[in-house]
């Protein structure tokens, strides 16, 4: 898998998975095509404070090496960039069909390497309410680490959803931890 840029079929894509699944997003909001063709003009651009990417499937080549195939995994980015504080918070979504085969895990990776190595933000924070049952994806994530400054911990009522208040789980990830586990810089 790699991160490739995102094209405004792709965030079309995105925007049917999104509609579908709304208990994942702050804001329960479903989107129209005109809408999601004005997020992209808005956020998908180097002026915006959000970094949005196409994860897309690669093979091994033994004489051009990693070369993408047609496939759309899924799309990530990390949003809400702030320079000065050189943090930013994680985003990210995988085909539906496509889930539960250790892909969500490898496209997080990519994501913090992109953030800490090539952005050079030294933090990267998340959120997960707890009506997503993903929110025990993000905790096995931060769990790898033993480390002060990468941390999950439990914030109460969140979100309104279905008749229910849901607690999120909010994580933090450090640059030196991610780094130091995955022997980069
Ligand atoms: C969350 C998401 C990205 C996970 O992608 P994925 O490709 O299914 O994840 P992986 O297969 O890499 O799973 C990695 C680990 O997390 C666990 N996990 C993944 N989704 C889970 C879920 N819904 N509930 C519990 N555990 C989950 C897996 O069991 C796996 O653990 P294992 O290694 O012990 O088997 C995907 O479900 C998704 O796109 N969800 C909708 C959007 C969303 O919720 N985004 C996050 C908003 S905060």
């Amino acid at each position: 898998m790699k991160l490739e840029a995102l094209t405004l079929d792709q965030c079309e894509q995105v925007r049917i998975w999104r509609n579908a699944e709304m208990e994942c997003w702050r804001t329960p909001f479903m989107l129209t095509k005109q809408m999601q063709d004005e997020f992209y003009e808005g956020c998908c651009n180097r002026e915006s404070p959000h970094r949005y990417f196409a994860l897309v499937r690669t093979t091994d080549d033994p004489i051009q090496g990693v070369v993408p195939e047609s496939g759309f995994i899924g799309m990530g980015g990390i949003t809400y960039i702030q320079w000065e504080n050189r943090i930013g918070e994680i985003t990210l979504i995988i085909n539906p069909v496509e889930r539960g085969d250790g892909l969500g895990e490898k496209a997080v990776d990519l994501l913090l390497d992109h953030a800490f190595n090539h952005l050079n933000l030294q933090t990267v924070f998340g959120e997960c309410y707890h009506c997503n049952d993903a929110w025990e994806f993000w905790g096995d994530i931060t769990d790898k680490y033993d480390s002060p400054n990468t941390i999950q911990t439990l914030l109460p009522k969140r979100k309104y959803w279905n008749g229910d208040y849901w607690d999120s789980t909010y994580f933090s990830i450090d640059k030196d931890d991610f780094n130091k586990i995955h022997n980069s810089k």
